[in-house]
């Protein structure tokens, strides 16, 4: 194939128009886990810095842009000297300074906003090999109550998150509230969320901290308060006991297994402290860090498989037990409300 040189006033990038149009389309991306979906106070702060960075952007590409245009449609001819030095003095160091100084002055502006920011309740957060947990403090720093891998918080009420790791490093992110921080060994890392909309929303850890780092998921759902408090007096509450045979059994196997030495399921003797606190298991939404929906299904296939699912996991697979008993196990734990 014969190579055809580029032309003066032709566009050097094939079709790169339309990729232009197409990152504009999929810039209008949002979800539950997505920094366009600004549903926190800090989140929507950082939104409003993107688009000033973005105005910014345009408006330097459209003007260097129209240059491209000029000296190579409008006018393609040699330059003089001194035209072409306005052209790198101007596009090269004026427009920059411009655009980057825009971005200073509105950045510091939003970040003076959210120093010293009150909270009216604390949560000790910790990031754990690959999974959260979550402590909801009182005044005096007791835990309230302790879930994992899913929490909530009252809308237009700031919470202070304190940050810490049972491990290696982590990061605690969730788009739509805030920006990342990570979580240090060693050290508590301060994170305030104030949520401006209820909903539901998806978080990931966003440091690489093992094999399975990106099955670090979370959930934050975001409810008005009254609904918070019922949900916050329902998760310090002792489990319900096994309501069916089949939940009785699982019970059973559950405390036989030895599942309880790492797992505490409050009001019984299961009262592990090294995974996942399961006392209300069933009022998640997902398992195993926001992995699999909820069902007794999924519960059943990660007992019997969380090694292949979730490699380099603390959790020991648990293909020992039968057919029946897994079953048993999988209702005992999809009854925990
Ligand atoms: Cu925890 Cu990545």
């Amino acid at each position: 194939m014969a190579e055809k040189d580029w032309q003066p006033g032709e566009c050097p990038l094939p079709g790169c128009l339309p990729a232009t149009f197409w990152l504009l389309f999929l810039s209008g991306c949002a979800g539950e886990q997505s920094t366009y979906t600004a549903a926190g106070v800090e989140a929507a702060s950082t939104l409003t810095l993107y688009y000033w960075l973005f105005a910014c952007v345009i408006v330097v590409w459209l003007l260097l842009a129209g240059i491209f245009v000029y000296a190579t449609r409008v006018r393609p001819k040699i330059h003089s000297e001194k035209g072409a030095s306005i052209f790198v003095i101007v596009g090269g160091i004026v427009l920059p300074t411009l655009a980057l100084t825009v971005i200073a002055i509105v950045g510091i502006i939003l970040m003076t906003q959210h120093r010293g920011q009150e909270a009216v309740r604390d949560i000790r957060v910790t990031g754990e090999q690959y999974w959260w947990r979550f402590e909801y403090l009182d005044h005096e720093g007791k835990v309230i109550a302790e879930t994992a891998n899913e929490f909530a918080l009252p809308v237009a009420e700031a919470s202070r998150m304190h940050l810490i790791t049972a491990d290696v490093i982590h990061s605690f992110w969730v788009p739509a509230l805030a920006g990342k921080v990570d979580m240090i060994p060693g050290r508590i890392n301060e994170l305030v969320l104030e949520p401006i909309r209820t909903g539901r929303y998806r978080g990931q850890c966003a440091e690489f901290c093992g094999a399975s780092h990106a099955l670090m998921g979370l959930v934050a759902k975001v409810k008005n308060s009254e609904d918070f408090q019922r949900w916050l007096s329902a998760q310090a509450d002792d489990a319900r006991p096994p309501a069916t045979p089949l939940s009785v059994r699982g019970q059973q196997v559950f405390l036989q297994s030895g599942c309880g030495a790492c797992h505490a399921v409050r009001g019984t003797p299961a009262n592990g402290r090294l995974g996942p606190d399961l006392t209300h298991l069933a009022s998640r939404d997902r398992i195993a860090a926001a992995t699999f929906a909820n069902d007794q299904d999924k519960i059943r296939r990660w007992l019997a498989h969380t090694g292949q699912i979730k490699p380099g996991v603390q959790m020991p697979t648990f293909d020992m037990l039968s057919d029946t008993e897994l079953a048993a196990l999988a209702a005992y734990l999809g009854d925990l409300q």
